[in-house]
C-alpha cells in the first residue's frame, strides 16, 4: 500500500509539474492578451480576419501547410542606421571630407571601414545610408554631428536577422499579438517553404495564388511545392467563360473547351494567405517604416 501512495504521489507530481510548465504558465503569460496599438497611429493590432479568411485557416490546416511552411518571423536583434536625407549647403565631395573628418572621434573608430564603404561611388544621391550600428550612443553621436552642419538625416530601427534581411520573409518579428485570432495557430516547425507570416504583402494578388496552389511549376519553375488540383474544378466553358478561370500556359491548361475555377475552399485559402502580414510595427517589435523621402 504503501509503494503504491508514492507511485500516485510521483505520477501526480510529474504530471501536475508538467501540466504547470506546458499549460499553466503561457496561459498566465499570454492567456489575457489582447489587441495592442500599432506603432505612432491608433490603429489596433491585429484585425480580425474576414470571415472567408477564418475559413481559410482551417483550409490550410486541412491542407498540411503548415508541414513544409512556417508563419514566424525571427529576429536577432536591431539596429539603427543614419540615412542622409538632405545635404542642405553642401556638394557630395565636400561632405564626403567631412565626414571622413569624423573618424578620429573616439566612437566611430570602429566603424571607419563601414562608413568609408558606404561612401564609395556616391555622387550625391539621396537617401543614402551612412552607418548602421546596435550601438544608439554611436548613432545619436553621427546624427548630431551631421545636424551641426545643417545636413538633414533620419534614423531608423532596423530588426536584423536572416529571415528579415537575407530572405527578405518580414519586417519584423513575429510576436504572440500576431496570432491573437487563429484557432489553431499555424507556426509549423519545419521550413521546406518560405515563411508565409507576410505573404499577403509579398503575393497580395489571389490570382497569383489560385495559380500557384493549382500548378506550382506554372509560376515557379524549380518549384517542389506539391500541387492541389482538388481545390479547383476543371469543368467545360458556359457561354461565358467564368471571371475567375485561371489563365494557365499551355502545359498546364485542361485541355480544349475547359477552365479551371477556383473552389470555394481555394477562394478561403487564398483570402486567408493575403490576410498574413506582419508589416506594422509594434511596441514590442518596433521598426522604422520606410517613407519616401521628399
Ligand atoms: C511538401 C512541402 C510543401 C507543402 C505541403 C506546401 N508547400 Fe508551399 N511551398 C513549398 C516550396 C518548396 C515553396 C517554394 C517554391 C515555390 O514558390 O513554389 C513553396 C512556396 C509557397 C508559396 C510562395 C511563397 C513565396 O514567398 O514565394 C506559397 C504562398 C505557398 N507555398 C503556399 C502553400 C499553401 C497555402 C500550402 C497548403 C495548401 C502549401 N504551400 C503547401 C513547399 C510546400
Amino acid at each position: 500500500m504503501k509503494t503504491g501512495i508514492s507511485i500516485f504521489i510521483a505520477a501526480f507530481v510529474a504530471l501536475g509539474a508538467s501540466w504547470c510548465g506546458l499549460v499553466l504558465a503561457p496561459s498566465l503569460q499570454l492567456g489575457g492578451a489582447k489587441e495592442t496599438v500599432v506603432l505612432q497611429s491608433a490603429d489596433h493590432w491585429p484585425q480580425q480576419r474576414t470571415g472567408d479568411a477564418t475559413l481559410g485557416l482551417q483550409v490550410y490546416r486541412a491542407s498540411g501547410c503548415a508541414a513544409c511552411h512556417t508563419e514566424q518571423i525571427r529576429q536577432t536583434g536591431v539596429a539603427t542606421e543614419v540615412t542622409v536625407t538632405g545635404l542642405g549647403a553642401h556638394q557630395p565631395d565636400d561632405f564626403g571630407a567631412f565626414v571622413k573628418s569624423l573618424f578620429i572621434l573616439p566612437t566611430l573608430v570602429e566603424y571607419t571601414n563601414a562608413i568609408a564603404a558606404s561612401l564609395q561611388g556616391w555622387h550625391g544621391e539621396l537617401p543614402r545610408t551612412l552607418l548602421t550600428s546596435a550601438n544608439q550612443q554611436v548613432v545619436s553621436e553621427m546624427a548630431n554631428r551631421l545636424k551641426a552642419i545643417g545636413v538633414k538625416s533620419e534614423t531608423r530601427i532596423v530588426p536584423q536577422g536572416d529571415d528579415i534581411i537575407a530572405r527578405g520573409w518580414g519586417y519584423r518579428q513575429s510576436v504572440a499579438a500576431d496570432y491573437l485570432y487563429d484557432q489553431p495557430v499555424q507556426l509549423g516547425g519545419l521550413r521546406a517553404g518560405p515563411d508565409l507570416s507576410n505573404i499577403g504583402v509579398r503575393m497580395p494578388d489571389a490570382n497569383w495564388q489560385w495559380q500557384h496552389l493549382y500548378a506550382p511549376k506554372s509560376v515557379v519553375k524549380t518549384s517542389t511545392m506539391p500541387s492541389f488540383k482538388f481545390l479547383f474544378e476543371v469543368r467545360p466553358v458556359g457561354h461565358v467563360p467564368s471571371p475567375d478561370a485561371l489563365k494557365l500556359a499551355a502545359d498546364f491548361a485542361p485541355g480544349p473547351g475547359l477552365e479551371v475555377v477556383p473552389k470555394p475552399e481555394a477562394r478561403q485559402l487564398a483570402a486567408y494567405l493575403l490576410s498574413l502580414k506582419a508589416n506594422v510595427p509594434l511596441y514590442e517589435a518596433p521598426f522604422t517604416p520606410v517613407t519616401a523621402v521628399k
